[in-house]
């Protein structure tokens, strides 16, 4: 399968939230991806397959200036990620949410205080590392987000005295209770059953549509990645061998990708 395209032309007035051009990445000499490009116009949902270690949480982080591209271009609401100071990463950064795999919850503190630290980013400091120190406004956010996920009833709940599926839904809450533009996600209900999987992804997508959010999300389900993905990029040896959209796809075009 060839990429079809950028995906810019489909979307030409939206603002472009992510550009990714000509990114290779390397970890010393082993190369793990190269040349990939794709742009992502603001409330996009992208999914991103592939089989194992072919590189798609890496090319998450280096999309979240967590890492950075060996070579090409990563921009990111504006701001290119290679030229960007400590301070504009963290500026970007800010105005993105994460969800990952395992819910990395700091296990003895509260739902609410957890959710808390998602504010973080635009709030560094103390104050925001438990709901106890944090302003009113802070907390009130937190409470709002939990609400969304429908764990209000939870905020004072140890965060280790929570289910696999609640302690993804006070990640997802984590994540968007600073109103972040840009989402990301890896693999956000791999650790869950298929009931609990099914409503986490539901809940997620339908919080990112309600906020006009852009959404990056790693999916190993194909039926996951076609239903809430716009777009489908597969990554496959260290190449972007697909870029489509979701309604041009079928689950047999993608086990091509499995091989
Ligand atoms: N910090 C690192 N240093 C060296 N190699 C790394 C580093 N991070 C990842 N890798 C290697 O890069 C490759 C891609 O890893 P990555 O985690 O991005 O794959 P993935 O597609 O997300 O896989 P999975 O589906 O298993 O999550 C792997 O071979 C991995 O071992
Ligand atoms: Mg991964």
């Amino acid at each position: 399968m060839r990429p079809v395209g950028t995906g810019a032309e489909t979307v030409p007035v939206t603002p472009v939230d992510i550009a990714v051009e000509r990114v290779s990445k390397s970890f010393g000499e082993t190369r793990i991806f190269d040349d990939v490009s794709f742009r992502l116009a603001r409330s996009e949902a992208v999914a991103i397959v592939g089989a194992n270690g072919t590189g798609k949480s890496t090319l998450l982080r280096c999309v979240m200036g967590l890492i950075p591209a060996t070579s090409g271009k990563v921009t990111v609401l504006g701001q290119d990620m290679a030229s960007a100071t400590g301070a504009e990463t963290r500026a970007v950064r800010a105005r993105m949410g994460l969800v990952s795999q395992k819910h990395n919850l700091v296990p003895r503190l509260s739902v609410l205080s957890n959710v808390v630290q998602g504010l973080l980013g635009q709030q560094p400091g103390l104050r925001h590392w438990s709901h106890k120190l944090a302003p009113a406004a802070s907390r009130d956010a937190a409470m709002a987000a939990l609400k969304k996920v429908g764990l209000a009833d939870f905020a004072l709940r140890r965060a280790d005295r929570l289910s696999g599926g609640q302690s993804q839904r006070v990640a997802i809450a984590r994540a968007i209770v600073g109103h972040p533009e840009v989402l990301i996600a890896d693999e956000p209900c791999a650790s869950l059953d298929p009931a609990a999987g099914e409503e986490v992804m539901e809940l997620f997508f339908d919080l990112a549509r309600a906020q006009n959010v852009t959404v990056v999300f790693i999916s190993h389900h194909i039926d996951h990645a076609l239903k809430y993905g716009d777009r489908v990029l597969g990554l496959a040896g260290g190449k972007l061998r697909l870029d489509a959209t979701a309604a041009s796809l079928g689950p047999t075009d993608l086990r091509g990708l499995y091989d």
